[in-house]
């Protein structure tokens, strides 16, 4: 029983670390993160952890994150620190001017969109659930 329950908490601590709800990438851990889901919409988030509004701002994102990924939303969103020095040369790859500003790639793209909408929990649900080409079969 003791075992079983070890056994289960082991699956459980696993199962969190593997599925993350807003990746925190940094240098090339961005690029990995773009090739390893160019199969999904990817939201890329840049921010600075000096704006006094960012707590806000992860805070709605990181809920969407959650959500999406609850519901199995082939939406994966991470979050890009712009003042840390290994993020500098992707600042500039992907033409951020001002933060916190997000971009996002649909499934199977390489083009860069740059994300106009609100930046709300609901704005984010609304916007990346109708734009993931993701046909949901509900049986
Ligand atoms: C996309 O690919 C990743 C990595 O191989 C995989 O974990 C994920 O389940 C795939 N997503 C879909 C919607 O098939």
């Amino acid at each position: 029983m003791k075992f079983l329950v070890i056994l289960g908490l082991l699956v459980l601590t696993y199962s969190f670390i593997k599925e993350k709800e807003v990746y925190d990438l940094m240098g090339p851990s961005i690029d990995d993160f773009q090739a390893k889901f160019r199969n999904e919409t990817r939201v890329l988030a840049f921010y600075s952890p000096v704006n006094k509004k960012i707590k806000e701002f992860l805070t709605h994102y990181s809920e969407a994150a959650k959500k999406f990924m609850n519901d199995k939303t082939p939406v994966r969103l991470g979050k890009i620190d712009i003042t840390n020095p290994s993020n500098k040369e992707y600042v500039k790859k992907y033409n951020i001017q001002s933060t916190p500003s997000i971009i996002y790639f649909l499934e199977d793209s390489d083009e860069l969109r740059v994300y106009k909408d609100g930046k709300t929990y609901d704005d984010y649900i609304e916007v990346f659930t109708s734009k993931t080409q993701y046909k949901r079969i509900d049986l």
